[in-house]
């Protein structure tokens, strides 16, 4: 398939299992509502959202500059837990860009009940392609979202035009390892329908050639199996009620993805952290 068009396939693939009602309820309530995100674990059986609200937490601290003046574009993002954490701690504008109209439609409503309307904004759009202007943000953040790109270059590229000069990049993505063999990957790419992972060499190498310095890379590879063997745990204790909800198949399936994320994890395949980079001023 040529690029062009793989790339659309993969992003159509992904809408439509973001706007599944079966996906939406999972995220929803097994992760609490306002996350889709690997937790920070303090405690083995903490509650995932608690988790979750904890990553958010311990990503801001790298942009703990921002002000009101200050605008951000998070990418891939979800129900929005973020961009209201970043408006209501540092009063900051927030860009929300997603693709699934059902997740922006419940961060609509969250960001309204939270009375952030006029700081958080929700958009629809495919982050290989961003809406507005060059040089727009200050900080652009995105979690566990540029795994689902089949255009991931093209995704870094769009970042580096709508940064300012000396504009900071915070991102999380479940990776493969640098050294993960060939063709280990398949049973972890099929849970949630991609085609391939990036890796920590992979967006060190493609940023470092859109002019960004590596400030940090914070590896919390321990942080991605606690959170997949988390989440198993939690929707094996809620099997019935998440079979009612999501159907059968998609929970049994479901439990076994979560399983090979584990395995992946255990095998040196799978790592996960915090990076910080900062365009060339
Ligand atoms: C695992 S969820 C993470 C959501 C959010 N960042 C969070 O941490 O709660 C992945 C998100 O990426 C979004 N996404 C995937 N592909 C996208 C694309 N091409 N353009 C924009 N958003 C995309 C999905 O709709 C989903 O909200």
């Amino acid at each position: 398939m040529p690029e062009e068009a793989g790339a659309a396939s993969v992003t159509a693939t992904t809408e439509a299992y973001y706007d599944s009602a079966e996906a939406d309820s999972f995220y929803a309530e097994i992760w609490g509502g306002e996350d889709i995100h690997i937790g920070v674990y303090q405690l083995p059986d903490e509650d995932v959202a608690t988790a979750s609200a904890r990553t958010v937490e311990t990503v801001a601290g790298h942009v703990d500059f921002l002000k009101p003046e200050h605008r951000v574009l998070d990418l891939g993002a979800g129900y929005g837990g973020a961009g209201r954490y970043l408006a209501t701690k540092f009063g900051c504008q927030v860009d929300c860009l997603n693709l699934s109209d059902v997740q922006n439609e419940r961060n609509r409503i969250l960001t309204a009940n939270a009375a952030l309307s006029d700081l958080v904004h929700v958009v629809h759009a495919n982050f290989e392609s961003i809406p507005g202007p060059d040089a727009r943000y200050d900080v652009v953040w995105s979690q566990d979202a540029i795994l689902h790109s089949g255009a991931r270059e093209r995704v870094l590229a769009e970042v580096a035009r709508v940064l300012k000069p000396g504009g900071h990049l915070v991102f999380t993505d479940p990776m493969q390892t640098d050294d993960c063999p060939p063709d280990v990957l398949q049973p972890v790419l099929d849970r949630i329908h991609l085609d391939s992972l990036a890796s920590p060499g992979f967006y060190r190498k493609n940023l470092a050639g859109l002019g960004f310095e590596e400030l940090s890379f914070a590896e919390m590879t321990n942080q991605l199996r606690n959170h997949y063997d988390r989440v198993r745990q939690v929707l094996g204790a809620r099997r019935a009620e998440m079979m009612e909800r999501c159907g059968a198949d998609y929970v049994t399936r479901m439990l076994e993805g979560l399983g090979n994320w584990v395995n992946g994890a255990d095998r040196g395949h799978l790592t996960w952290g915090i990076f910080h980079f900062r365009k060339n001023g």
